[in-house]
């Protein structure tokens, strides 16, 4: 019998959630009930409401035996925690129970797919293998079916990686179920493979989709593939990315391919880019609204920069807010869900002058909000900048700096608290047009995320600023002028 069961895991949140205090949860960015969380898993739409499961280990804020949390939504910004779903408790994920997703079956069933963790003695060597897993339920308790794993290492390509094969996408199209997945090619890089079934339950090998050849880093984890706006779209997570600057920074890196359908349900990329240039953004998955909207979630943390600031805190880890996608001149735009706006509390707009040095304006201050700032180029002689303060105090802040002559977007931790010397600023480019730069901010207590130009580029960044510095400040040259369009948001 395993040492971690549903059972005790939900007792165990049950008993500690008080421990985390107001100030330390976000008002409406999903965490767990207490601990630690990463990736984003089974974000679907059951029953007419959006569900959302995720990476979850309740007993610390680090890192451990991997269960699924569980919340669910009616507009993806006020979530209702749900008691843990599924723990590692059998032979074959007593490892983990990995990432992976969920999908609503006709007989009104829930059903999550899931990476099984398990380990072996090979050749008196003990090693993790990894199978996909299923567990049907009613959207709040499930139940592991007997005949897991229902796709196993037998069945991957010959020569490919039985240590590596994770993060299973599932999704319906024209009465079959389909799943991508995450595996290694025998060089090392990863492999993006398609399985189909009739029933969700047996399923089958298709075909290789897309191969990284270790190009755009070694194993590509949590996959999703979906139709938008006339494209196909690939989301991949790489591992051990190579920097190659502005466009890709190094470690753990978020990708967008687009392309079409080739032979064989094959990918034909066309474009690959960044998905969000924050410091904190892994693991994207996706969803397709009741009304149509593909809405992409995030773990707002990264596996290279997720090592600062635990001792002091009961969660750790958290979503971005779900972000509505389009491709629009032949890019990933995404933006805020519009559900957001439902929650706005006080407005304030201003006008912010040429040359202004740290000032602020009534009302324009605090750790909840949603704020979009207009910056217009309005001379010649000046260095063409803006920048924006954030969650400052004495001690603290937070730096987004907007160059519309360079057309860049830099975002600094550096100063906000951190406890590691870890990498804290990141650039992008971002484009001017006829001197206007347009920048969406949201803030949520110790989570930062920026959209550039309605969405073109984003960046989404975790701080670790004590609350009371809550001040904002703007500068700019001398030939740069803006104006503020600021929303506090209530969701409490
Ligand atoms: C991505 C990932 C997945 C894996 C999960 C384990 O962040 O490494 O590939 O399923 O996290 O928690």
């Amino acid at each position: 019998m395993s040492e971690y069961t549903v059972f005790k895991a939900r007792k165990y949140e049950k008993e500690h959630k008080s421990q985390v205090s107001l100030d330390e949860r976000p008002e409406f960015h999903v965490t767990g009930q207490i601990g630690w969380i990463n990736d984003p898993n089974g974000f679907s739409l059951y029953k007419n409401q959006y569900h959302l499961f995720f990476q979850y280990h309740p007993y610390s804020t680090f890192w451990g035996p991997m269960h699924w949390g569980h919340v669910k939504s009616d507009d993806f910004i006020k979530w209702e925690e749900l008691p843990v779903a599924i723990a590692p408790d059998q032979e074959y994920d007593g490892v983990g129970c990995f990432s992976g997703s969920a999908v609503e079956l006709d007989d009104g069933r829930q059903l999550l797919v899931y990476t099984g963790v398990s380990r072996i003695n090979k050749d008196e060597k003990d090693i993790d293998i990894q199978q996909q897993c299923l567990a049907v339920g009613d959207g709040t308790n499930y139940e592991k079916i007997s005949n897991n794993p229902v796709i196993t290492t037998d069945m991957i390509p010959s020569g490919n990686s039985k240590l590596d094969f994770r993060d299973p996408k599932i999704w319906k199209e024209n009465g079959k179920y389909y799943l991508v997945a995450g595996n290694r090619s025998a060089d090392g890089s990863g492999d993006i493979l398609l399985y189909e079934s009739d029933d969700a339950f047996k399923w089958k090998f298709c075909e290789t989709i897309d191969k990284c050849e270790n190009k755009y880093g070694k194993m590509w984890e949590c996959p999703d593939f979906f139709e938008l706006d006339g494209n196909e779209v690939l989301l991949v997570s790489p591992q051990d990315m190579e920097a190659s600057e502005p466009e890709f920074h190094a470690g753990n890196g978020t990708l967008v391919l687009l392309g079409h359908k080739g032979e064989n349900k094959r990918f034909v990329r066309e474009s690959i880019r960044t998905v969000d240039y924050g410091l904190d953004f892994y693991a994207p998955q996706t969803l397709l609204t009741k009304d149509g909207r593909r809405v992409m979630i995030a773990w707002m943390q990264n596996w290279d920069t997720c090592n600062q600031n635990h001792e002091e805190r009961n969660i750790y880890g958290q979503m971005t807010i779900p972000r509505e996608l389009e491709i629009r001149n032949g890019r990933l735009c995404q933006m805020p869900v519009r559900e957001i706006a439902k929650y706005y509390d006080e407005e304030y707009i201003y006008t912010a002058e040429p040359g202004s040095a740290d000032v602020s304006f009534d009302g324009v201050k605090g750790r909840v909000f949603d704020m979009t700032v207009d910056i217009e180029k309005c001379g010649d002689s000046g260095n063409g900048e803006f920048t924006l303060k954030l969650a400052k105090s004495d001690k603290y802040e937070t730096n987004l700096n907007i160059n519309v002559l360079k057309e860049t977007m830099t975002f600094d931790r550096s100063r906000s608290g951190g406890r590691r010397d870890i990498v804290s600023t990141r650039v992008c480019k971002i484009d001017q047009k006829d001197g206007k730069v347009s920048i969406r901010i949201l803030m949520d207590h110790n989570g930062v995320e920026v959209f550039a130009n309605n969405g073109e580029q984003t960046m989404s960044s975790m701080i670790y600023t004590p609350m009371k510095g809550d001040n904002i400040c703007f500068c700019l040259s001398e030939n740069i002028s803006a104006r503020v369009e600021f929303h506090k948001i209530k969701t409490r």
